[in-house]
């Protein structure tokens, strides 16, 4: 920043004239000289207004630093002493500030370094352009273009080491902002004959030349190229080298860059493929053959190199071999075959190589482009940076060319743009807008251009119309032609010209002819014109191109595809040319154009010489002179009144902010406030013009000033506004914070205060409910006292009553106890008393006996000897029998008859007395027994020992009756109101009463009939109407049948002639017969006192009526139970069958 005060200016520490504009006086020689003098002091550049004028000083000089960069970075032109950094400054600034698309157009001959000039043009926009990594990026893809396509499109030529052989063009994309966004190339017509012969002196393209140099052993093995240049046609021997020039570091530049642009691995693979391809085919050579016909065919002579150039370029290598013997036309759908000879496929070998490596070339621009192409498609503000080839001569005028004619036609264009810009077109805006003016004549090279271009009789229109016509056509005919047509033109020489002046011009050839260009005669040599303009490429070698397995080499020739075979001739190389140029004409005049004039200082490349008369020529031709003279006598600065005031309108009072009213007179009130010298300016109809141009850095600095004021002004206004919004919103945010802390704080409250009311009510209702609750215990608890109370009381005077109770039965108690003990006591006493009384009578009685023993033995010992041994054993016997009986009557058993223990005997002798004793105390205990027993038990018992003398392991259903009852009355006649008039007609007492089936004999079935026994006779009554059916005498009875088994069948046999039996006998069955035929056979005994006959057999006859039938007991079946069942089986059998 600090540089940026520091007032410099053009004219401090001047080496003559820093602005051509200042020279005094102004004439050719003091230009030369300020030029000269400059360039002895190292300033190559001066400046005419806005034109910068660059010496090429041949040697590298300090003024190219960063730190240059900086000081001229945002300064204005004529702050600084000149440079094309300012230059550069100037253009970048009014393309991002004034959104005006700009072109730097950079003119001079060949090596007078205008491609160097874009180089540093391009440098300096990229150092003071935005940064960032992209856009970095952007930067060096840019400026990387450079190195590529100067190695494949630049050579060493005489005027020029590094000579560009190729127009070129380049626009560099901004955007809004001033930072670069990419970059499009346009190329225009590269110089290509010389990939197959170069001038003495020159090089082929630098490519061929670094390739064989810089490539490592390994790549040229891949390449099959060999290090030695000698070994290869293309490339001229006499110049190799260049001096200072390191090829083999420059090859690795080219490869870097290309790697930093952007090509693939496999496609910097290719390129340098097809560059050994177009070496190697300068090897190609060919012998002639003669065939059949006579006609000479060529073929090749060394067939390796035709293979490896295949195997370069993956191509079938009889394809190739055939397409250099043979050349098929089609015309017409008929193909014709012809064979070429050997200069005709020397021919189609060159014309191949230089289609193939001006196509490579075009190809490189191409994927260049793809590369640096911006990415984002936005508005973009356009720098143009033009970079043609300079002008040229061939000092041998015979060598020069087509080549050169194109040069030097683009030149021409050049200089006429720069001619219509600055010359002409200002002169005519002066007349146009009114300003007074007096006219300056310039030399106008238009007539030059339309020498060459116009398209009737211009001479690129001849030879397209030559090339075009049927018939043989030679550059002969070509020259012919344009004999004819531009004879007359004052720029046009040939030897066959009418024109008398220049008949005696013996230095033109007679195939040559000589135009007068802006800068100096050229002599063009027409061999190769009409050829060259053809550009011809025999259709087969396309084709062979197209096949090749390399697909950069097949991309580039798209013609060879047969499917899209295009009869059309293509446009010459001429008219290509002339339309690209007009494009890029008319490309330029759209943009602000920013001139760099190169002048060369010397022919010998050498620093530090500057030869007068080669700078006089350039400062004549390219007009510079002329251009002082209008930009002296003209204005510096003009400008269109609206976008003027609106610039500078800030620095009066009444223009600003708005001025009402037409521009004009707003820039006229402008200038008058700002007190400008009326001189310094003029009013044009649309445009004001400002003379100086101090007058116009006066303004632009007053206009910094005043827009720093106005910052600052706006500034302070939108700080304020910026304080207050923040300030105003901090209100707001506060208020509605403090509503919201309001809105908070009243919530929680309120939640408190309700939370409080809650828990006081709880409190109180809590209390209340106590409350209620201790009342209701209260009285619950009085009610309950009063029932204890009252229980208690009741309680007391009962335990009261109680005690008096107990303590009045514990004193009878007492008394009875005490009278008891007092009773035992005298019991005991008495007692012991009697005890004592007794074991004294004993002790008395015991002393007394052994006193009588002692008394006695000694009485009777005289006699112990004869008695006293029996005495005593009978003695000891009776004590035993004594102790035995007595002990027996201890351990006697039971009274139960039925108790079969008896105590073990004690003594062996008395075994006999123990058992004996043993059957009479059973015996007496069965009396004891018996003796309990009452009449009526008795009797029941003398009925069952009855009942078991007379069926006991007779008649099996006896063990079961033993149990039962013999009850005899089952049916209690006497009180049953239905048998009343029965129990009527029985005075007796009735034994047996029970229900018995009567089985009726036809069918074995029985009925039931009640039968009653009584004391003389059984009778045998219905057993619902009770009416008697029988009564028999029990003396009729003979005997009774029944069988050994469990059935009640038994049959009562009469007595023959008896009351009774005339009836037959009768057959019953009952389930209670062993106690009915038991009480039968008592009652029988002791009415009659005779013995039933009881027979007991399985089979009996009974008489029914005078029948007999046989009664025959079978062990049966379990059908019915345990039912037995009788049958009658025929009339003198019933069976029955017993289960
Ligand atoms: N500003 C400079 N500083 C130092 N040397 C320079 C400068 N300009 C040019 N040269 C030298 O002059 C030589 C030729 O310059 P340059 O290639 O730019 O010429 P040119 O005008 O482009 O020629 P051509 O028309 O043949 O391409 C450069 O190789 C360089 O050595
Ligand atoms: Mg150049």
């Amino acid at each position: 920043m600090a540089k940026t005060e520091v007032k410099t200016s053009l004219l401090d520490n001047m080496v003559g004239v820093g602005d051509m504009v200042l020279l005094e006086p102004l004439s050719e020689d003091a230009f030369l000289e300020n030029l000269k003098k400059r360039f002895d002091h190292n300033e190559i550049y001066t400046y005419i207004g806005s034109v910068v004028v660059s010496i090429n000083p041949y040697r590298s000089l300090p003024i190219y630093t960063p730190e240059k960069v900086e000081e001229y970075r945002n300064r204005n032109f004529y702050e600084l002493s000149p440079h094309i950094y300012a230059l550069a400054d100037e253009a970048y600034r009014s393309l991002r500030d004034q959104d005006k698309d700009q072109c730097i157009l950079i003119t001079g001959e060949s090596g007078a370094g205008k491609t160097e000039a874009s180089k540093l043009v391009m440098s300096y926009v990229a150092a003071v352009c935005g940064k960032g990594i992209e856009v970095n990026q952007v930067k060096e893809q840019l400026l990387q273009s450079n190195p590529v396509l100067e190695a494949f499109g630049n050579a060493k030529t005489v005027r020029n080491d590094n000579s560009s052989r190729f127009g070129k063009y380049m626009d560099i994309e901004f955007d809004f902002k001033g930072d670069p966004l990419g970059g499009v190339i346009s190329n225009y017509l590269l110089e290509k004959s010389r990939v197959v012969r170069q001038p003495r002196g020159e090089r082929n393209f630098h490519i061929f030349y670094q390739l064989l140099s810089g490539a490592t052993e390994d790549l040229l093995r891949q390449l099959k190229l060999e290090k030695d240049f000698s070994k290869y046609n293309y490339l001229s021997l006499d110049c190799a080298q260049v001096n200072g020039v390191d090829d083999a570091a420059n090859f690795r530049t080219v490869r870097n860059a290309m790697q930093i642009v952007g090509f693939m691995d496999d496609e910097s693979q290719s390129v340098l493929e097809a560059v050994a391809a177009v070496l190697k085919l300068g090897n190609l050579e060919f012998k002639p053959e003669v065939r059949g016909n006579g006609v000479d065919e060529s073929k090749i002579k060394d067939k390796n190199e035709l293979k490896e150039i295949c195997e370069l370029i993956g191509l079938d290598q009889s394809v190739l071999e055939r397409a250099f013997s043979f050349r098929t036309v089609e015309a017409k759908q008929e193909k014709v075959s012809t064979t070429l000879n050997v200069a005709q496929a020397y021919y189609a070998r060159d014309a191949l190589a230089k289609n193939l490596y001006s196509r490579l070339f075009s190809w490189l621009v191409y994927r260049i482009n793809e590369s640096i192409k911006a990415q984002i498609k936005v508005r973009k503000k356009v720098m143009g940076v033009l970079d043609i080839y300079g002008f040229e001569i061939f000092e041998e005028g015979a060598d020069n060319s087509f080549e050169q004619f194109i040069i030097n036609y683009c030149n021409e264009k050049l200089q006429q743009i720069f001619i219509e810009l600055t010359l002409k077109e200002e002169q005519e805006e002066y007349i146009r807008e009114g300003i007074e003016w007096t006219h300056i004549e310039y030399f106008n090279n238009a007539v030059i251009c339309d020498l060459i271009e116009n398209n009737t009789y211009g001479i690129l229109a001849m030879l397209d119309e030559e090339c075009l016509r049927p018939g043989t056509v030679t550059d002969e005919t070509f020259l012919e032609k344009l004999n004819q047509v531009c004879a007359t033109h004052q720029h046009f020489e040939s030897r066959m010209s009418k024109s008398s002046r220049f008949l005696n011009d013996t230095t033109l050839p007679h195939n040559c002819f000589r135009i007068q260009h802006y800068a100096g005669k050229v002599m063009y040599c027409v061999e190769g014109f009409v050829d060259k303009n053809n550009d011809l490429l025999y259709r087969d070698l396309s084709q062979a191109m197209w096949k090749a397995n390399n697909s950069l080499i097949k991309s580039i020739f798209p013609e060879g595809n047969p499917a899209k075979i295009n009869l059309k001739r293509p446009p010459t190389a001429g008219s290509q040319f002339k339309s690209s140029v007009a494009t890029l004409m008319r490309n330029l005049q759209t943009k602000n154009p920013n001139y760099i004039r190169c002048i060369k200082p010397n022919d010998k490349k050498a620093g530090h010489i500057f030869t007068e008369a080669l700078v006089r020529h350039q400062i004549r031709y390219l007009g510079l002179l002329e251009n002082v003279r209008v930009r002296r006598a003209g204005y510096a600065f003009r400008q269109l009144y609206e976008p003027c005031l609106e610039r500078y309108k800030m620095l009066c009072k009444q223009t600003w902010p708005h001025w009402r009213g037409q521009a004009r007179p707003g820039v006229e009130v402008l200038l008058n406030e700002l007190g400008i010298p009326k001189e310094e300016y003029s009013y044009g109809r649309s445009k004001i013009f400002i003379r100086n141009p101090r007058t116009l850095f006066k303004l632009e600095d007053l206009r910094k000033q005043r827009l720093e004021d106005l910052a600052t002004l706006i500034q302070k206004i939108y700080r304020g506004w910026k304080c207050r919004t923040q300030f105003l919103l901090m209100k707001k945010s506060q208020i509605v914070i403090s509503a919201w802390f309001r809105r908070y704080a009243q919530q929680k409250k309120y939640q408190k205060t309700k939370s409080s009311a809650i828990v006081v009510q709880s409190y109180i209702r809590g209390w209340k409910a106590r409350k209620t609750l201790r009342e209701l215990k209260h009285q619950k608890r009085c009610e309950e006292a009063v029932t204890t109370i009252a229980a208690f009381w009741h309680g007391t005077q009962a335990r009261r009553e109680l005690r008096r109770l107990k303590e009045e039965a514990k004193a009878k108690h007492a008394i009875a106890v005490i009278w008891a003990y007092w009773l035992g006591l005298k019991a005991r006493r008495e007692l012991k008393r009697l005890k004592e009384e007794a074991r004294c009578k004993h002790a008395v009685a015991v002393i007394w006996a052994y006193w009588l023993g002692l008394k006695v033995r000694r009485e009777y010992r005289k006699f112990f000897r004869a008695n006293a041994g029996k005495k005593i054993s009978t003695f000891i016997v009776q004590r035993i029998m004594q102790k035995y009986f007595l002990d027996m009557k201890k351990k006697l058993p039971s009274m139960s008859p039925t108790d079969r223990s008896w105590p073990p005997r004690s003594y062996l002798f008395l075994d006999d007395t123990h058992k004996e004793l043993r059957r009479i105390f059973h015996l007496w205990r069965c009396k004891k027994y018996r003796d309990q027993f009452t009449e009526q038990k008795k009797l029941i018992y003398e009925e069952k020992l009855e009942a078991s003398e007379l069926f006991k392991d007779k008649k099996s259903s006896y063990p079961s009756s033993v149990g039962q009852r013999f009850d005899g009355d089952y049916m209690e006649i006497h009180t049953n109101p239905k048998f009343q008039k029965l129990s009527g007609s029985i005075e007796e007492k009735i034994i047996v009463a029970d229900l018995v089936n009567k089985i009726n004999r036809a069918n074995g079935k029985g009925a039931v009939r009640i039968f009653l026994l009584t004391k003389n006779n059984f009778i045998v009554a219905d057993a619902k109407s009770g009416q008697k059916k029988a009564v028999v005498l029990l003396n009729d009875i003979e005997k009774v049948s029944m069988s050994s088994q469990k059935d009640g069948f038994f049959a009562v046999h009469l007595k023959e002639g008896s009351a009774a039996g005339s009836k037959g006998d009768f057959l019953f069955s009952s389930d209670r017969l062993i106690e009915v035929a038991t009480k039968l056979y008592r009652t029988a005994q002791s009415s009659t006192s005779q013995k039933i006959n009881i027979e007991i057999s399985d089979e009996f006859v009974v008489l029914f009526k005078q029948d007999k039938v046989c009664v025959k007991f079978i062990q049966g079946n379990q059908k019915n139970g345990n039912i037995p069942t009788c049958k009658r089986k025929n009339n003198r059998l019933l069976e029955v069958a017993v289960p």
